[in-house]
């Protein structure tokens, strides 16, 4: 696994000199991608963003999926680990949808709807162990490639912003598993604001469970990111 990632990274400057070919598109984007186990997924059983809620699954990784008219949704759970305090493991689940653009030299470009995306971060070592925040980060990917796997199929390979690669993902479903795709949180409803609040602190203790758990099962979780992602 990892003389694959050195692998995908000596290509990586090969392929982003390229321009747009054929081999971007042994099939189309269009679907629902995931990595690894397959355990993240886009769609309901991921996020609740009305109410800003999450589904935990059992592994981490990272799920895109894509319509044919251009619209997008990303999945992630992962662990960030920190060299210089190797017990604090941090925990981010991260959602957002919105509209994406094939660029002419061969990236993607990904602009959030609306204020719709969110993370929730868990930090053990923070000030604040456990809090959801808004995410509206337009996200570049340089280059993206679309291999076939002789044991799983379609195979997504996405270059970020900086050429480093994301995990590979392999195709769920060629129809895309999705939340609507339109607005979906109106944050601009005093409505909205209170549920939010409400939302929040219902989910602290909670969530701090699943903390414990996490932390807990770190080796395993560690290896997980690390073949996973
Ligand atoms: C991929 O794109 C090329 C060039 O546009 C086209 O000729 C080919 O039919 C496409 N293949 C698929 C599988 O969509
Ligand atoms: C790692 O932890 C140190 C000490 O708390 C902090 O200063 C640093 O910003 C952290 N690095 C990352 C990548 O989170
Ligand atoms: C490709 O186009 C995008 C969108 O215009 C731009 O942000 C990105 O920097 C370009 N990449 C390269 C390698 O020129
Ligand atoms: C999201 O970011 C874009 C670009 O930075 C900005 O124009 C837009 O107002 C932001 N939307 C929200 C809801 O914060
Ligand atoms: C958001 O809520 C406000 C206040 O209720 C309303 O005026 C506005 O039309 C709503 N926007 C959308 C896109 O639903």
């Amino acid at each position: 696994m990892i003389f694959t990632h050195l692998l995908v990274l000596t290509l990586a400057p090969v392929l982003i000199a390229q321009d747009l070919t054929s081999d971007h598109n042994t099939t189309s984007l269009t679907g629902t991608w995931s990595s690894g186990s397959k355990a993240v997924l886009t769609g309901s059983g991921f996020a609740n963003p009305v109410k800003q809620t999450f589904n935990y699954p059992p592994t981490t990784g990272i799920s895109f999926s894509f319509t044919d008219d251009f619209f997008y949704e990303i999945a992630r759970y992962r662990f960030n680990s920190n060299g210089s305090e190797p017990t604090c493991i941090t925990g981010v689940m991260n959602w957002v949808h919105g509209t994406y653009i094939l660029q002419p030299n061969g990236s993607i470009t990904m602009t959030p709807t609306g204020s719709d995306g969110y993370q929730q971060i868990q930090d053990p070592c923070g000030a604040i162990s456990n809090f959801i925040e808004p995410y509206n980060d337009t996200e570049l990917y340089q280059q993206w490639r679309i291999y076939t796997d002789p044991q799983q199929g379609f195979k997504l390979h996405l270059f970020q912003f900086d050429g480093s690669p994301l995990a590979p993902q392999f195709l769920v479903s060629p129809t895309p598993n999705m939340l609507p795709t339109g607005l979906i949180r109106n944050t601009t409803s005093n409505k909205g604001k209170a549920v939010l609040k409400r939302e929040l602190t219902a989910r602290s203790s909670a969530a701090g469970q699943h903390l414990t758990v996490g932390v807990m099962g770190l080796v395993l979780l560690s290896l997980t990111s690390v073949l996973v992602l």
